[in-house]
Protein backbone atom coordinates (compact mmCIF):
# COMPACT_ATOMS: atom_id res chain seq x y z
CA UNK A 1 0.00 0.00 0.00
CA UNK A 2 1.11 3.63 -1.05
CA UNK A 3 -0.16 7.00 0.11
CA UNK A 4 0.27 8.82 3.36
CA UNK A 5 0.69 7.04 6.59
CA UNK A 6 -1.65 8.60 8.82
CA UNK A 7 -3.27 5.12 9.77
CA UNK A 8 -2.13 1.57 10.16
CA UNK A 9 -4.23 0.16 7.68
CA UNK A 10 -5.62 1.91 5.09
CA UNK A 11 -9.68 1.26 4.06
CA UNK A 12 -10.32 2.53 0.73
CA UNK A 13 -13.19 4.83 -0.65
CA UNK A 14 -16.35 4.13 1.01
CA UNK A 15 -14.70 2.23 4.03
CA UNK A 16 -15.45 3.33 7.48
CA UNK A 17 -11.77 4.41 7.40
CA UNK A 18 -11.29 5.37 11.66
CA UNK A 19 -13.81 2.34 12.86
CA UNK A 20 -12.36 -0.50 14.91
CA UNK A 21 -13.72 -2.89 12.41
CA UNK A 22 -11.33 -6.09 11.88
CA UNK A 23 -14.23 -7.91 10.92
CA UNK A 24 -12.90 -11.34 9.10
CA UNK A 25 -9.74 -12.31 10.04
CA UNK A 26 -8.52 -15.29 8.13
CA UNK A 27 -5.06 -17.10 9.03
CA UNK A 28 -3.15 -19.67 7.36
CA UNK A 29 -6.00 -20.96 5.70
CA UNK A 30 -5.74 -24.40 4.08
CA UNK A 31 -8.50 -26.78 2.78
CA UNK A 32 -7.32 -30.18 1.45
CA UNK A 33 -8.82 -32.88 -1.01
CA UNK A 34 -7.30 -36.52 -0.72
CA UNK A 35 -4.02 -34.84 -0.43
CA UNK A 36 -4.36 -32.27 -2.57
CA UNK A 37 -3.92 -28.40 -1.28
CA UNK A 38 -6.75 -26.47 -2.84
CA UNK A 39 -6.11 -23.55 -0.39
CA UNK A 40 -2.37 -22.78 0.92
CA UNK A 41 -1.96 -20.87 4.02
CA UNK A 42 -4.37 -18.01 2.72
CA UNK A 43 -4.04 -14.84 4.97
CA UNK A 44 -7.15 -12.49 4.56
CA UNK A 45 -8.24 -9.48 6.83
CA UNK A 46 -11.21 -7.59 5.68
CA UNK A 47 -11.87 -4.93 7.11
CA UNK A 48 -15.81 -2.99 7.98
CA UNK A 49 -16.91 -0.92 4.05
CA UNK A 50 -14.25 -3.02 1.96
CA UNK A 51 -15.33 -4.00 -0.69
CA UNK A 52 -12.50 -6.92 -1.88
CA UNK A 53 -12.37 -8.57 -5.23
CA UNK A 54 -10.83 -11.95 -4.99
CA UNK A 55 -9.84 -12.79 -8.44
CA UNK A 56 -7.71 -15.78 -9.50
CA UNK A 57 -7.55 -17.82 -12.65
CA UNK A 58 -10.39 -20.92 -12.76
CA UNK A 59 -9.33 -23.60 -9.70
CA UNK A 60 -7.37 -20.85 -8.00
CA UNK A 61 -9.17 -21.78 -5.05
CA UNK A 62 -11.62 -18.75 -4.41
CA UNK A 63 -15.01 -20.75 -4.03
CA UNK A 64 -12.81 -22.92 -1.83
CA UNK A 65 -12.42 -20.49 0.28
CA UNK A 66 -16.01 -19.11 0.59
CA UNK A 67 -17.06 -22.73 1.00
CA UNK A 68 -14.31 -23.01 4.09
CA UNK A 69 -15.40 -19.23 5.34
CA UNK A 70 -19.27 -20.68 5.58
CA UNK A 71 -18.62 -24.33 6.59
CA UNK A 72 -19.04 -26.37 3.71
CA UNK A 73 -15.69 -27.85 3.72
CA UNK A 74 -13.47 -28.66 6.75
CA UNK A 75 -9.95 -26.30 6.52
CA UNK A 76 -7.20 -26.19 8.99
CA UNK A 77 -6.21 -22.72 10.42
CA UNK A 78 -8.24 -19.61 11.72
CA UNK A 79 -11.00 -17.67 10.60
CA UNK A 80 -12.44 -14.97 12.77
CA UNK A 81 -15.16 -12.87 12.27
CA UNK A 82 -15.10 -9.94 15.16
CA UNK A 83 -13.02 -12.23 17.22
CA UNK A 84 -15.40 -15.34 17.14
CA UNK A 85 -13.36 -18.49 15.84
CA UNK A 86 -15.70 -20.02 12.88
CA UNK A 87 -13.34 -22.87 12.10
CA UNK A 88 -15.08 -25.72 13.47
CA UNK A 89 -18.42 -24.52 13.41
CA UNK A 90 -21.65 -26.28 12.02
CA UNK A 91 -22.83 -23.79 8.40
CA UNK A 92 -26.38 -22.94 10.39
CA UNK A 93 -24.20 -21.35 13.29
CA UNK A 94 -21.94 -19.49 11.03
CA UNK A 95 -24.95 -17.74 9.28
CA UNK A 96 -26.66 -17.17 11.78
CA UNK A 97 -23.04 -15.55 13.22
CA UNK A 98 -23.83 -13.08 10.14
CA UNK A 99 -21.72 -14.48 7.47
CA UNK A 100 -23.57 -15.34 4.24
CA UNK A 101 -22.76 -16.47 0.57
CA UNK A 102 -24.28 -16.71 -2.92
CA UNK A 103 -23.88 -19.72 -4.96
CA UNK A 104 -22.01 -19.59 -8.92
CA UNK A 105 -25.72 -20.79 -9.33
CA UNK A 106 -28.75 -18.93 -8.44
CA UNK A 107 -30.45 -20.60 -5.53
CA UNK A 108 -33.81 -18.71 -5.17
CA UNK A 109 -37.51 -21.20 -4.60
CA UNK A 110 -38.40 -20.41 -8.16
CA UNK A 111 -42.35 -21.35 -7.70
CA UNK A 112 -42.26 -18.75 -4.56
CA UNK A 113 -42.80 -14.92 -4.94
CA UNK A 114 -39.87 -12.76 -4.44
CA UNK A 115 -41.80 -11.45 -1.14
CA UNK A 116 -41.96 -14.83 -0.15
CA UNK A 117 -38.43 -15.74 -0.78
CA UNK A 118 -37.56 -12.97 1.56
CA UNK A 119 -39.70 -13.83 4.02
CA UNK A 120 -38.18 -17.52 3.89
CA UNK A 121 -34.87 -16.26 4.60
CA UNK A 122 -35.67 -13.93 6.91
CA UNK A 123 -37.72 -17.14 8.54
CA UNK A 124 -37.74 -15.81 12.50
CA UNK A 125 -40.20 -19.05 13.51
CA UNK A 126 -43.40 -18.21 11.22
CA UNK A 127 -44.74 -20.83 9.34
CA UNK A 128 -44.68 -21.14 6.01
CA UNK A 129 -48.87 -20.93 6.17
CA UNK A 130 -48.69 -17.78 7.93
CA UNK A 131 -46.28 -16.74 5.46
CA UNK A 132 -48.14 -17.77 2.36
CA UNK A 133 -51.18 -16.22 3.59
CA UNK A 134 -50.82 -12.73 4.72
CA UNK A 135 -52.00 -9.89 2.75
CA UNK A 136 -49.39 -7.02 0.90
CA UNK A 137 -50.10 -4.68 3.75
CA UNK A 138 -49.09 -6.74 6.23
CA UNK A 139 -44.88 -6.93 4.81
CA UNK A 140 -42.55 -6.63 7.62
CA UNK A 141 -40.71 -3.30 8.15
CA UNK A 142 -37.58 -5.03 7.29
CA UNK A 143 -38.71 -7.18 4.29
CA UNK A 144 -39.96 -3.58 2.84
CA UNK A 145 -36.78 -1.89 3.33
CA UNK A 146 -34.46 -5.19 1.47
CA UNK A 147 -37.15 -4.79 -1.42
CA UNK A 148 -36.17 -1.10 -1.89
CA UNK A 149 -32.52 -1.81 -1.08
CA UNK A 150 -32.44 -4.54 -3.85
CA UNK A 151 -34.90 -2.70 -6.25
CA UNK A 152 -37.52 -5.00 -6.25
CA UNK A 153 -40.91 -3.67 -4.96
CA UNK A 154 -42.63 -3.65 -7.85
CA UNK A 155 -41.75 -7.20 -8.53
CA UNK A 156 -42.58 -8.27 -4.85
CA UNK A 157 -45.25 -10.66 -5.76
CA UNK A 158 -43.51 -11.99 -8.68
CA UNK A 159 -42.73 -15.52 -9.45
CA UNK A 160 -38.53 -15.84 -8.74
CA UNK A 161 -38.98 -18.03 -11.70
CA UNK A 162 -39.46 -15.48 -14.15
CA UNK A 163 -37.47 -12.73 -12.99
CA UNK A 164 -34.41 -11.75 -14.94
CA UNK A 165 -31.26 -13.26 -14.48
CA UNK A 166 -29.80 -10.35 -13.02
CA UNK A 167 -33.08 -9.64 -10.56
CA UNK A 168 -32.91 -13.08 -9.24
CA UNK A 169 -28.80 -12.10 -8.02
CA UNK A 170 -30.33 -9.15 -6.39
CA UNK A 171 -32.89 -11.01 -4.85
CA UNK A 172 -30.27 -13.30 -3.10
CA UNK A 173 -28.61 -10.61 -1.94
CA UNK A 174 -31.74 -9.39 -0.51
CA UNK A 175 -31.90 -12.69 1.21
CA UNK A 176 -28.91 -12.62 2.98
CA UNK A 177 -29.59 -8.67 4.16
CA UNK A 178 -32.99 -9.80 5.70
CA UNK A 179 -31.00 -12.73 7.42
CA UNK A 180 -28.70 -9.29 8.78
CA UNK A 181 -25.65 -11.07 7.38
CA UNK A 182 -23.08 -8.41 8.08
CA UNK A 183 -20.38 -10.07 5.82
CA UNK A 184 -21.18 -11.06 2.47
CA UNK A 185 -19.72 -13.83 0.22
CA UNK A 186 -20.68 -13.24 -3.87
CA UNK A 187 -19.11 -16.18 -5.99
CA UNK A 188 -19.46 -14.65 -9.35
CA UNK A 189 -23.06 -12.50 -9.13
CA UNK A 190 -22.45 -10.85 -12.21
CA UNK A 191 -21.45 -13.62 -14.50
CA UNK A 192 -24.09 -13.91 -17.34
CA UNK A 193 -25.16 -9.86 -16.55
CA UNK A 194 -26.30 -7.47 -19.31
CA UNK A 195 -24.08 -3.90 -19.04
CA UNK A 196 -26.55 -2.25 -17.49
CA UNK A 197 -27.00 -5.07 -14.79
CA UNK A 198 -23.58 -5.12 -14.12
CA UNK A 199 -23.56 -1.42 -13.32
CA UNK A 200 -27.20 -1.85 -11.09
CA UNK A 201 -25.46 -4.57 -9.11
CA UNK A 202 -22.05 -2.74 -8.55
CA UNK A 203 -24.30 0.62 -7.16
CA UNK A 204 -26.02 -2.23 -4.93
CA UNK A 205 -22.99 -3.37 -3.44
CA UNK A 206 -21.86 0.12 -2.78
CA UNK A 207 -25.02 0.72 -0.68
CA UNK A 208 -24.98 -1.84 0.84
CA UNK A 209 -21.30 -2.51 2.01
CA UNK A 210 -20.38 1.11 3.73
CA UNK A 211 -21.53 -0.98 7.13
CA UNK A 212 -21.07 -4.45 5.98
CA UNK A 213 -18.06 -6.25 4.79
CA UNK A 214 -18.58 -7.40 1.21
CA UNK A 215 -16.11 -9.92 -1.04
CA UNK A 216 -16.75 -10.47 -4.35
CA UNK A 217 -15.27 -13.43 -6.43
CA UNK A 218 -15.39 -11.99 -9.93
CA UNK A 219 -14.03 -13.12 -13.72
CA UNK A 220 -15.15 -9.84 -14.87
CA UNK A 221 -12.17 -7.18 -14.58
CA UNK A 222 -13.93 -4.09 -15.95
CA UNK A 223 -16.58 -4.87 -13.35
CA UNK A 224 -13.88 -5.39 -10.79
CA UNK A 225 -11.69 -2.22 -11.82
CA UNK A 226 -15.34 -0.20 -11.45
CA UNK A 227 -16.23 -1.21 -8.01
CA UNK A 228 -13.48 -3.08 -5.75
CA UNK A 229 -12.20 -1.19 -2.98
CA UNK A 230 -9.22 -4.05 -2.80
CA UNK A 231 -7.94 -6.81 -4.91
CA UNK A 232 -6.54 -10.13 -3.17
CA UNK A 233 -5.03 -12.30 -6.24
CA UNK A 234 -5.17 -16.13 -5.67
CA UNK A 235 -3.31 -18.24 -7.79
CA UNK A 236 -2.97 -22.32 -6.83
CA UNK A 237 -4.42 -21.54 -3.75
CA UNK A 238 -1.54 -19.02 -2.24
CA UNK A 239 -2.46 -15.32 -2.68
CA UNK A 240 0.14 -13.95 -5.24
CA UNK A 241 -0.78 -10.20 -4.47
CA UNK A 242 -2.85 -7.90 -2.24
CA UNK A 243 -3.80 -4.01 -2.95
CA UNK A 244 -5.75 -1.05 -4.81
CA UNK A 245 -6.79 -2.28 -8.41
CA UNK A 246 -4.02 -0.34 -10.04
CA UNK A 247 -1.49 -1.70 -7.53
CA UNK A 248 -2.85 -5.43 -8.09
CA UNK A 249 -2.75 -4.52 -12.53
CA UNK A 250 0.86 -3.45 -12.68
CA UNK A 251 1.97 -6.52 -10.51
CA UNK A 252 4.40 -8.37 -12.75
CA UNK A 253 3.46 -11.60 -10.93
CA UNK A 254 -0.31 -11.29 -11.69
CA UNK A 255 0.06 -10.67 -15.78
CA UNK A 256 2.57 -13.91 -15.32
CA UNK A 257 0.30 -16.35 -13.78
CA UNK A 258 -3.06 -14.88 -15.83
CA UNK A 259 -0.35 -15.97 -19.08
CA UNK A 260 0.24 -19.03 -17.85
CA UNK A 261 -3.50 -20.27 -17.93
CA UNK A 262 -5.62 -20.73 -21.19
CA UNK A 263 -8.94 -19.73 -19.29
CA UNK A 264 -6.94 -16.48 -17.57
CA UNK A 265 -6.04 -15.34 -21.41
CA UNK A 266 -9.10 -12.73 -21.88
CA UNK A 267 -8.28 -11.40 -18.61
CA UNK A 268 -4.83 -11.02 -19.06
CA UNK A 269 -5.39 -8.97 -22.55
CA UNK A 270 -7.68 -6.59 -20.35
CA UNK A 271 -5.08 -6.59 -17.41
CA UNK A 272 -2.62 -5.65 -19.93
CA UNK A 273 -4.47 -3.19 -21.90
CA UNK A 274 -5.23 -1.87 -18.56
CA UNK A 275 -1.66 -1.39 -17.42
CA UNK A 276 -0.38 0.50 -20.53
CA UNK A 277 -3.03 2.84 -20.53
CA UNK A 278 -3.09 3.84 -17.05
CA UNK A 279 -5.81 2.55 -14.55
CA UNK A 280 -9.34 4.49 -15.46
CA UNK A 281 -12.70 3.95 -13.29
CA UNK A 282 -14.22 3.32 -16.58
CA UNK A 283 -16.94 0.78 -16.85
CA UNK A 284 -17.45 1.30 -20.44
CA UNK A 285 -16.01 -0.72 -23.42
CA UNK A 286 -17.01 -4.51 -24.78
CA UNK A 287 -20.23 -5.24 -25.93
N1 LIG B 1 -15.02 -31.12 -3.48
C1 LIG B 1 -13.85 -31.13 -4.13
N2 LIG B 1 -13.15 -32.29 -4.25
C2 LIG B 1 -11.95 -32.31 -4.88
N3 LIG B 1 -11.38 -31.23 -5.45
C3 LIG B 1 -12.05 -30.07 -5.38
C4 LIG B 1 -13.32 -29.96 -4.73
N4 LIG B 1 -13.72 -28.66 -4.82
C5 LIG B 1 -12.77 -28.02 -5.49
N5 LIG B 1 -11.76 -28.85 -5.85
C6 LIG B 1 -10.54 -28.48 -6.56
O1 LIG B 1 -9.92 -27.44 -5.84
C7 LIG B 1 -9.38 -26.46 -6.73
C8 LIG B 1 -9.98 -25.10 -6.43
O2 LIG B 1 -11.33 -25.10 -6.84
P1 LIG B 1 -12.28 -23.84 -6.69
O3 LIG B 1 -13.63 -24.27 -7.11
O4 LIG B 1 -12.12 -23.29 -5.34
O5 LIG B 1 -11.65 -22.85 -7.76
P2 LIG B 1 -12.17 -21.41 -8.21
O6 LIG B 1 -11.04 -20.47 -8.01
O7 LIG B 1 -13.46 -21.10 -7.56
O8 LIG B 1 -12.36 -21.64 -9.79
P3 LIG B 1 -13.48 -21.04 -10.81
O9 LIG B 1 -13.00 -19.66 -11.16
O10 LIG B 1 -13.40 -21.97 -11.97
O11 LIG B 1 -14.81 -21.07 -10.13
C9 LIG B 1 -9.64 -26.97 -8.14
O12 LIG B 1 -8.50 -27.67 -8.58
C10 LIG B 1 -10.82 -27.91 -7.93
O13 LIG B 1 -10.82 -28.91 -8.91
MG1 LIG C 1 -15.39 -20.82 -8.26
Amino acid sequence: MSGTETSTMEPVAGGNAGMESDYLQVRGLSVEFDGFKAVSNVDLTLLQGDLRFLIGPNGAGKTTIIDAITGLVKPTGSIQKSGVELVGRKVHQIARLGVGRTFQTASVFEELSVLQNLDIAAGAGRSVWTMLRRRPAEIPEGIAEVLETIGLQDLRDTPAGVLAHGQKQWLEIGMLLVQNASVLLLDEPVAGMSHEEREETGNLLRRIGGERTVVVVEHDMDFMRAFATSVTVLARGQVLAEGSVAEVQANPKVQEVYLGTAAGGEELEEIAAESADGPTASTEKKG
